[in-house]
């Protein structure tokens, strides 16, 4: 086992004992690395102000991904390559054509976030798809700016895309895959600082050991929701168990009957899985946060933490997903509705973590929606994730799954309105009957995303939409993509 951080930054292996599990990654960078251009907005991943690259390793390339780097904690980062604001220059004198491009197009002005919006516009670069124009817009939804507004940004954005020139990080890219390849570690991450430990297993063997072993342990895959409960509820985070170095949970396969997510697979990377499977599924996980979040949150981290409005789990169960959960006593598999017992509360030992999802394949008949009802487009929590799965022959409804979040304490499917539409004609009348069946099925909870009556209302509508989009093709209920963008 080994207890010493080991990265890449600036062409350089940086090497970290004793270091606090906890600590973030924003937080060496200004206060012990002293390098504050990065900067605190928000310490809960809200405002990009804090966004760096972290480079990967994958085979003999190295994939860049903006995160906000005041989530990360620092073990997180063991292995990987990271670059700041800092260190995207050429030298002194000449900045990075990003940085020119946001000078000529005036897209500053207090400069705070300025960090930020130019490391997600380098990491666009280096990124596997180069963006389009509406691809901008989703590039910076997790950027926020106070005072340049975004007319200016864009330009530069534009500006920044239409520019090829090989920065710094095509420069010494032979050199930092060579050093990356040095830190493919053999022995297990395992930091032990006055007492606050944090493992890196590298199988699921060892992480099953390690859960036997210590069934307190925290579980962590991308710290969106873990991150936050140490740098907003100051929470005391004892063992940490880290996923992220563990390969078999990245599994995302598919074949003639179903689609296998892992566990530690995250948004960005089922991104383009998802929208084959279905193209709703594909816009939810665009709707999910933002790049930077999508970046390193994991599907599996949206299940087990167990939310009643977390995004996926109300789409998954529509389709019948199946969950795996692992241990040391073998596999355990279960519908995934059967996970959310009630409001904090799921079906998963402290021994046991979330292994697999697995989604089968859609029938020919199947009909499947889901929608996204947030006070923002962009980088919002739903208020209302409604999620609909019906098979039609012949015009009567043979079969029809609803999953919503936020009407309840878990993700939980509307029974009674789907026994009203089973056995029935796909009607209007049909559809009116289940939208009354909703008011039995649910009680949800007025707070600060929604009033109940607004719950149950918007809940009932979005069932009517889901007929009135099934049933005429040509019916234009929703905007989308590059339109949503420019609205
Ligand atoms: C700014 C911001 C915006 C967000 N927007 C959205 C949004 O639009 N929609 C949405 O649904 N969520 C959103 N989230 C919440 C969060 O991003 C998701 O819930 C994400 O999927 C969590 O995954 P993670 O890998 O980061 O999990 P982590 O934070 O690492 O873990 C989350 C929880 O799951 C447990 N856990 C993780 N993996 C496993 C496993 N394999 N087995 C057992 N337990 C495990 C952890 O112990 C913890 O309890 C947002 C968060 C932030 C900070
Ligand atoms: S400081 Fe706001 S996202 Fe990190
Ligand atoms: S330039 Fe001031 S916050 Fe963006």
């Amino acid at each position: 086992m080994r207890d010493t951080i080991k990265f890449v930054r600036n062409g350089k292996i940086q090497e970290l004992e004793n270091v606090d599990p906890t600590h973030t990654l924003l937080n060496y960078l200004r206060y012990d690395a002293g390098d504050t251009g990065t900067k605190e907005g928000c310490a809960e991943g809200d405002c990009g102000a804090c966004t760096v690259l972290v480079g990967e390793l994958v085979g003999d390339e190295i994939l860049y991904s903006a995160v906000n780097s005041c989530i990360q904690f620092l073990p997180m980062l063991d292995g990987k390559e990271i670059v700041t604001v800092e260190d995207i220059a050429n030298d002194p004198s000449k900045p990075h054509p990003v940085q020119s491009a946001m000078v000529e197009a005036n897209a500053t002005q207090c400069g705070f976030c300025t960090p930020g919006f130019v490391m997600s516009l380098v990491a666009e670069r280096h990124g596997a798809n180069r963006a389009d124009v509406s691809g901008l817009n989703d590039v910076l939804a997790g950027n926020l700016c106070r005072c340049t507004g975004y007319g200016t940004i864009l330009d530069a954005a534009q500006k920044a895309a239409a520019n090829e020139e090989a920065d710094i990080l095509d420069a010494r890219e032979d050199q930092t895959v060579d050093l990356l390849k040095s830190l493919v570690a053999e022995d297990m991450l395992a930091v032990d600082t006055e007492g606050y430990k944090f493992y890196a297993p590298t199988t699921e063997a060892e992480l099953e050991d390690l859960l036997s072993q210590h069934p307190t342990a925290t579980i962590l895959a991308g710290a969106t929701d873990v991150g936050l409960w140490v740098t907003k509820q100051h929470r005391d985070l004892p063992i940490i168990i880290y996923l992220g170095k563990i390969e078999s949970l990245q599994e995302l396969s598919v074949s003639d009957d179903s689609l296998t997510i892992g566990a530690g697979v995250t948004y960005s990377d089922a991104h383009s899985t998802l929208t084959e499977y279905d193209a709703d599924l594909g816009e939810l996980v665009r709707r999910i946060a933002s790049t930077q979040i999508r970046n390193s949150g994991t599907i599996g981290g949206n299940i087990a933490n167990g939310s009643p409005i977390g995004d996926m789990p109300p789409a998954l169960i529509a389709l019948g997903a199946t969950l795996v959960l692992g241990s040391r006593e073998g596999e355990r598999s279960l519908p995934l509705e059967d996970f959310f017992i009630e409001y904090g509360k799921q079906d998963r030992r402290p021994d046991e973590y979330v292994k697999r999802i697995i989604l089968p394949s859609k029938e020919a008949d199947q009909s499947f929606a889901t929608y996204k009802i947030s006070k923002r487009f962009d980088q919002d929590i739903s208020a209302v994730c409604a999620a609909f799965s019906v098979i039609i022959e012949d015009g009567t409804v043979q079969n029809a799954r609803i999953c919503y979040g936020g009407m309840a304490g878990t993700p939980a499917r509307a029974g009674g309105a789907e026994k009203t539409l089973i056995g029935q004609e796909w009607t209007l009348q049909t559809v009116g009957e289940a939208m009354a069946e909703m008011a039995n099925d649910y009680t949800p909870l007025t707070d600060m995303r929604a009033s109940d009556d607004y719950r149950m209302q918007v809940a009932q509508n979005l069932l009517m939409k889901f007929f009135i989009e099934s049933t005429d093709a040509k019916a234009k209920t929703r905007i989308l993509g590059e339109e949503a963008a420019n609205a």
